[in-house]
């Protein structure tokens, strides 16, 4: 059974539609940590669209579990990364006009720049994760540019729409993690996953913690919402 590393992104996505302090991506890596969360991951992106930088600086100190900061591979991130030191550092593409990462690394376009930005980041003690497609010769490409870990996308399987797609984006993955367990590198996952699609991934071998965000943050909301409405009517 794997664990799980809450994304709290959509904490801040709310909080910048006001601009204002809240709600807290902070004070939701607390109450996430409390309830159980073995990591907190946070991407911030170029554009800055919802995790701003002070919210990073101020999860470094907070967190007690480990925090899992996502982020491109630029001087500009890998400069920050190496400031605040965080646990795991996981590599993604990023393209400013998505609204949310889309597709995996490809590593193999751009090896020898994602081996230089790799080895900084290790060099600071910082773990490397690279979230790619269940594909093995991505799976190749990270071992050959010493990623210590990989994110396996799951958005496929979680898109997938008939019953024959889903067991062939399941049966991808559990192959991508296979050939990454043999090649000694570590195994998260993540991108999608919801309260119906997540047993599957969590028994497969060797994967060691999910990252899920929007799934934990739309329920969150909802079921949130009861207690909110009946406080506020209290104090009419
Ligand atoms: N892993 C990676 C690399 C991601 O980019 C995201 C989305 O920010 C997630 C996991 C979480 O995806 P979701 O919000 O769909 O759970």
């Amino acid at each position: 059974m794997a664990s799980l590393g809450v994304n709290i992104d959509h904490i801040a996505t709310i909080r910048q539609a006001r601009g204002g302090k809240d709600p807290d991506p902070v004070h939701a890596a607390v109450i996430a940590e409390l309830a159980g969360a073995t990591g907190i991951t946070a991407h911030l992106r170029e554009d800055r669209r919802h995790i701003q930088d002070r919210d990073i600086y101020m999860l470094k100190q907070v967190v007690k579990t480990h925090l899992n900061l996502e982020m491109a591979p630029t001087n500009e991130m890998t400069a920050i990364a190496v400031d605040v030191l965080p646990f795991m550092a996981t590599l993604v593409p990023e393209k400013r006009e998505e609204r949310t990462t889309e597709g995996g690394l490809s590593i193999r376009e751009r090896e020898k720049d994602l081996a230089k930005t790799i080895e900084t980041l290790r060099n600071n003690n910082i773990l490397v994760s690279l979230f790619i497609d269940p594909n093995i010769n991505e799976i190749k490409a990270a071992h050959r540019v010493n990623a210590t870990h990989v994110e396996l996308h799951t958005g496929y399987y979680s898109n997938a729409a008939s019953e024959n797609s889903i067991m062939e984006e399941l049966a991808k993955l559990k192959d991508a993690a296979l050939a990454a367990n043999k090649l000694g590198m570590r195994i998260n996952a993540g991108h999608g996953l919801n309260y119906v699609n997540v047993g599957a991934i969590s028994a497969i071998n060797n994967v060691e913690e999910l990252n899920i965000g929007h799934a934990i943050i739309s329920r969150a909301v909802l079921t949130g919402l009861d207690t909110a409405i009946r406080d506020m009517l209290a104090l009419l």
